[in-house]
């Protein structure tokens, strides 16, 4: 994409430092349901500036002593979240280059801290800096994570993102990722207007072009959580032929080597079997036990629907995947 990149990403910095300054609410999904857990009170300052597009934070994906990295902070929310786990110094890296931004959570931490007994602001090691060169040694994060970021850059920039998020994470570790995605490619027109990328509304790719993006950073397994309607570039304020549904995906990333016949991507596809015998295997590493529902990802539920058998169901993708599985 031909886009001067100084001037899009100053855009960028001028948006949220403007949204650091003053709240606003139609910025990104302010309007969201917050992650509600026991014994955990976000300040309101910080809830007027939730400007994520979904949730990041999922308490199965973390382990004690996990070392984790939230990139582009925001007010803070999903970074006081993922404290909430952690609570330890400096468990939680998290990164912005927009210095009132960076501001503005530390001060919302600091309230936290007075709402919140068990936490520390020392949980949180904010630094300035960028998702294009993280501030952060190579191979030394169990799990990352950014909502609402990425969608942002342009495809060159989000490769390097990407890559970059790769690099800092140990194998296996995994990333969280929450960002709008397009029903169809958003025209030109759209994705050029800086000020509209910047807010979230043009940068977004299809939902191949996406997870594409993070297969060719090196991603070898993707868990897709969850995806709902988000917004709608209307044919006439947006000079569109028709409206153009946008949607929201939340995805996890897991640092696995892609295997040689591609990505293992879940999206929600699950075997069931209900045939005569106590098991079906496929004699290639998939055994489906009789009446339990096995999630597939979508390679091997494609390979099970060929075999066209009549006692084992291969459902579709719910876009909807909680774990566990064939492969
Ligand atoms: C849409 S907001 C999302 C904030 C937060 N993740 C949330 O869910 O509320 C984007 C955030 O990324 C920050 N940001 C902008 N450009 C960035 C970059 N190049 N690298 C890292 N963060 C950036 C902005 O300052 C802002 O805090």
């Amino acid at each position: 994409m031909m886009m001067p990149e100084r001037s899009y990403l100053e855009s960028v910095r001028e948006v949220y430092a403007d949204a650091a300054h003053a709240p606003q609410k139609k910025l990104c999904c302010t309007t969201s349901a917050l992650g509600r857990l026991p014994g955990l009170t976000i300040p309101r300052a910080m809830s007027e500036m939730n400007y994520g597009c979904g949730v990041t934070v999922h308490p199965s994906d973390l382990r004690p002593h996990d070392t984790i990295l939230y990139v582009g902070v925001g007010g803070g929310m999903e970074a006081l979240q993922l404290a909430y786990f952690a609570r330890r110094p400096g468990a939680v890296i998290a990164v912005d280059p927009v210095w009132p931004m960076l501001e503005k959570a530390r001060s919302n931490f600091r309230a936290a801290a007075v709402e919140n007994p068990w936490f520390d602001p020392n949980f949180i090691d904010l630094r300035e800096g960028d998702a294009l060169a993280l501030p952060v040694d190579d191979a030394s994060i169990d799990f990352a994570a950014q909502n609402c970021l990425f969608n942002i850059f342009t495809r060159e920039h989000l490769a390097r993102a990407l890559s970059e998020m790769h690099r800092v994470l140990r194998p296996h570790g995994r990333l969280s990722l929450s960002d709008p995605i397009a029903t169809r490619p958003i025209p030109a027109h759209l994705a050029d207007d800086h000020r509209l990328r910047a807010e979230c509304l043009s940068g977004a790719l299809t939902y191949d072009e996406y997870l594409s993006a993070i297969v060719g950073a090196g991603f070898g397994t993707i868990e897709v959580r969850a995806r709902a309607p988000y917004r709608v570039l209307d044919r006439a304020r947006y000079g569109l032929d028709d409206h153009l549904l946008l949607e929201s995906i939340e995805v996890v990333a897991i640092k696995d080597p892609v295997p040689a016949d591609g990505p293992c991507i879940f999206t929600g596809a699950t075997a069931v079997y209900f045939g005569g015998d106590e098991q079906f295997d496929d004699g290639r590493g998939h055994v489906v036990e009789r009446d339990l529902p096995l999630p597939v990802c979508d390679k091997t539920a494609a390979a099970l629907r060929v075999l066209g058998r009549g006692d084992l169901m291969v459902t579709e993708s719910t876009y909807h995947y909680r774990g566990g599985g064939c492969c």
